[in-house]
């Protein structure tokens, strides 16, 4: 996580930018459908709220007229700063209401900026929407057709960003290269990216989240068949630093305030509610924390190759980094110490004993893992960045 992008994390305290998330459980946006009254009767209890997408000028007004016309649902706003206005006071005077997003839609690129200034002063977020792939919302270059266009997505965000409001954007994985749409789009300054892993007929594709994760600093909103805790745990095990639900969101009454009670113990029980699975297992960059010494060959030399590093140039990288934290203790370890050990929730008696004697609870253990990782990924992409 990018510290310098204003990006970082403390046990449920999640800021991206000006905003305060308060769990790691988000509604995602259903046009037509995902408003305020939605949120209050189906999304107080989660961290964020996306709600839209709404369409600010007269070009997607009138596709999602005739989007209407053949009984989809879709928002039709005429006066779209002063609708939304309306939404975002509704909550005014509410206590513990999610973090709002505004998913949006425009040809035109002064309604969002209105839009980004809206959100700003009610400290909420601004999305744009490039998922939809209405053909009236295609047809007029709105929606998914931006992500075939970066030079225009790039454009686009590095004005919105002038205004300083939180920005994310809303894709489809698998429509293009993930990796380079991720780039591009963290370079052109947005904050949040939030993915629609969709793989047809499969459910969710946790590649394309591994694979923003390892290229960019991005805050990561995974989505896609999400349903209950077992599938946020994968989408977060790939990367995901929030997780959104669309359809079970009316289909499961309560689902979301399940996944929070759910993700909230969790975090209480392990310290890292989104901790990566071992690279072994498939997981994204941030594993190396807990990776063995890199004795023998197995799936982290793949790793290191795509970093430049040696196996020895690892180990004395962990090493550095763990100096003077309790992680150096550990002699009844596999590799005699725990800069070397597994994830809390991979069973070890050995480990657990040695916790229990140095009286360091599971929960602190995650979390010097955590640091080490944050340490570990600092210095990788910043040696990477230095190569010719
Ligand atoms: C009826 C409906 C309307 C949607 N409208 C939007 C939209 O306006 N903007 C957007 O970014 N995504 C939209 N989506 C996509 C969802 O936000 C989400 O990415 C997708 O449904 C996959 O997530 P899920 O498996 O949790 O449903 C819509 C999805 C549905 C089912
Ligand atoms: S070093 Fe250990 S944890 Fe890492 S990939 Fe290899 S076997 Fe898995
Ligand atoms: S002691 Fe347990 S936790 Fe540590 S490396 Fe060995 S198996 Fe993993």
């Amino acid at each position: 996580m990018s510290a310098d992008r204003g990006v970082y994390l403390t046990e449920f305290d999640i800021h991206v930018g000006y905003t305060h998330i308060k769990n790691p459980i988000a509604l995602a946006p259903m046009a037509g459908i995902t408003n305020i009254d939605f949120v209050r009767d189906h999304a107080m209890s989660a961290g964020l709220a996306v709600i839209g997408g709404y369409n600010l000028d007269d070009a997607t007004n009138e596709a999602a007229k005739s989007i209407n016309e053949r009984r989809r649902a879709e928002f039709v706003t005429p006066e779209p700063i002063k609708h939304l206005r309306g939404e975002l006071d509704c909550l005014k005077g509410m206590d513990d209401h999610p973090t709002i997003a505004l998913n949006v839609r425009s040809t035109e690129i002064t309604p969002l900026m209105e839009a980004a200034l809206l959100a700003k002063e009610y400290g909420a977020i601004l999305e744009i929407d490039c998922h939809c792939r209405q053909p009236e919302m295609t047809d007029i270059g709105v929606g998914e057709p931006l992500l075939q266009d970066l030079q225009k997505l790039g454009s686009i965000i590095s004005k919105i960003k002038k205004t300083e409001v939180v920005l994310s954007v809303k894709t489809r994985s698998g429509i293009v290269d993930d990796r380079e749409l991720a780039v591009a789009i963290e370079e052109a300054g947005a904050d949040m990216i939030h993915i629609d892993a969709m793989e047809p007929g499969f459910g969710a594709d946790y590649n394309a989240i591994k694979a923003v994760r390892n290229a960019t600093g991005l805050f990561i909103i995974g989505n896609n068949s999400v349903t209950d805790f077992r599938s946020a745990k994968d989408m977060f095990g790939y990367g995901a630093d929030m997780v959104s639900l669309a359809r079970a969101v009316p289909k499961i009454p309560g689902v979301i305030d399940d996944l929070v009670r759910s993700v909230t113990t969790f975090q209480k029980q392990t310290g890292w509610y989104n901790a990566p699975k071992h690279i072994c297992s498939g997981g994204d960059d941030r594993a190396l924390t807990f990776c063995c010494l890199p004795v023998k060959r197995c799936a982290i030399q793949r790793v290191l190759r795509r970093y430049g590093l040696t196996p020895q140039e690892f180990a004395d990288l962990k090493v550095e980094l763990s100096r003077g934290t309790p992680l150096e203790l550990g002699d009844n370890t596999c590799f005699g110490t725990l800069i070397w050990c597994c994830k809390l929730t991979k069973p070890c008696f050995m480990r657990d004993a040695v916790l229990d004697q140095i009286g360091i609870s599971g929960v602190e253990y995650m979390k010097l893992k955590k640091r080490l990782s944050e340490g570990i990924l600092e210095r990788l992409r910043n040696s990477q960045s230095q190569l010719p």
